[in-house]
């Protein structure tokens, strides 16, 4: 899929403007601070109805303006498509085709973006909850259902902990927890299941990116460490009732530290190089070339359950890639719709912006090269 126009009109720092992508490799430069990130982030507000550097919508408003709106057109194998969003105040709407969504959640698929900006880089050296949204976010991406677990399951989490550290002051009541623990386990299951069958296929991809991305030299192995220690794939109630065996066996240390101390809350993601854990003992480069692989596989992973690329979001990363990998990301991605953003060309981009589009972007203004 690829996104063929974008409107906006008080998005951040644009007024009023309206481009044509290409449905190939668009680059977006300008200097710092006129609105290449702001351009980014609208697109990434049109595929999850959000903001992925901010929670509050109305810091999304122009300064001075009490209304905002973004349209984009989608194209897909099946036809072209709308996603509208509007923002007046706190209040949010969302149209697909022209028809109002209830909720966020049913946005989820209609644009499927992979973003990759400086602070992935930082997805394999960071802690488990870096690799754990990341997770997260993508499984939404190809089982929009995944969302709303996630959702019940962390709001079941916090009854459960308040429940638990209420119980610290006095109160010790295991057939209330009981309640608790039941429905933890029902969503904590699904959530283990769907991770358990995402991350294998995933893993698959990332290995086979990271070896073409090292000329073969590094094996990488991306692995689940899931919290029921189980690491082939089981049944949805076999999980379950590994769940709660779990939850019973950690209650009495729950009460004592008034938290969940189990849970899809407390995963990870394994991450090895030639069977060397690069989350602790990886070099910089290797650590960025390991999230590298890890969110370009994404892109086959997506295309592979859905049956169309996701639009691919590169933010200030290339200046951050050697020539090599900036090569590969530019030669490889031909059916992948591209945004990448930097201050200037380098040498690798310029031999590529002859079939590429040029934007340049300055105070929110965006003018198209030829
Ligand atoms: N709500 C808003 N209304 C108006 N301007 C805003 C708003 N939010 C941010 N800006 C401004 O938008 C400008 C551009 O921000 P953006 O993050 O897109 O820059 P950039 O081109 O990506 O720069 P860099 O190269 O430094 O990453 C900033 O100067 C910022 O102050
Ligand atoms: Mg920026």
């Amino acid at each position: 899929m690829y996104l063929r126009e974008l409107k906006l009109i008080n998005f951040r720092n644009y007024r009023e403007s309206a481009v044509s992508f290409s449905q190939g490799i668009n680059f977006v430069v300008g200097n710092n601070a006129q609105g290449k990130t702001n351009l980014v982030e609208a697109i990434y507000l049109l595929s999850s109805g959000r903001s992925y550097r901010t929670p509050v919508d109305s810091e999304l408003l122009r300064w001075g303006a009490d209304t905002l709106y973004i349209k984009g057109s989608v194209v897909e194998n099946t036809g072209e498509k709308s996603i509208e969003i509007g923002i007046r105040g706190n209040n949010k709407s969302i149209k697909v085709n022209g028809v109002q969504l209830v909720k966020r959640g049913e946005l989820f698929g209609n644009l499927t973006t992979v973003i990759f900006s400086p602070d992935e880089l930082k997805l394999v050296k960071e802690g488990p909850s870096h690799r754990r949204k990341f997770m997260d976010q993508e499984i939404i991406q190809i089982k929009p259902a995944y969302y709303y677990v996630l959702t019940s399951y962390n709001k079941v989490l916090y009854q459960r902990n308040s429940f638990l550290k209420a119980s610290m002051a006095g109160r010790f009541d295991t057939d209330i927890l009981g309640v608790w623990d039941k429905q933890l386990a029902e969503y904590g299951a699904r959530l283990i299941y769907y991770r358990q069958r995402f991350i294998k296929r995933l893993s698959g991809f990332a290995k086979s990116m990271h070896s073409k991305l090292t000329n073969g030299q590094e094996d990488l192995e991306v692995t689940y460490q899931c919290c029921i220690g189980q690491q082939q794939e089981e049944s949805l109630s076999d999980i379950r009732s590994w769940f709660c065996g779990k939850l019973q066996s950690c209650r009495s240390r729950d009460f004592k530290t008034g938290v969940t101390n189990f849970g899809p809350h407390r995963e990870d993601l394994g991450v090895s190089v030639n069977g060397i854990d690069v989350r602790k003992y990886g070099s910089q480069g290797q650590q960025r070339t390991a999230a590298l692989s890890m969110k370009l596989s994404e892109i086959e992973l997506v295309k592979s359950e859905t049956g169309e690329y996701p639009v691919l979001l590169l933010d200030d990363v290339m200046s951050e890639l050697d020539p090599l990998r900036q090569k590969y990301i530019l030669e490889n991605l031909a059916r992948v719709q591209t945004f990448i953003t930097c201050t200037h060309l380098t040498g690798v981009m310029k031999k590529r912006s002859d079939s590429a589009k040029v934007f340049h972007v300055n105070s929110g203004i965006i003018t198209t090269e030829g």
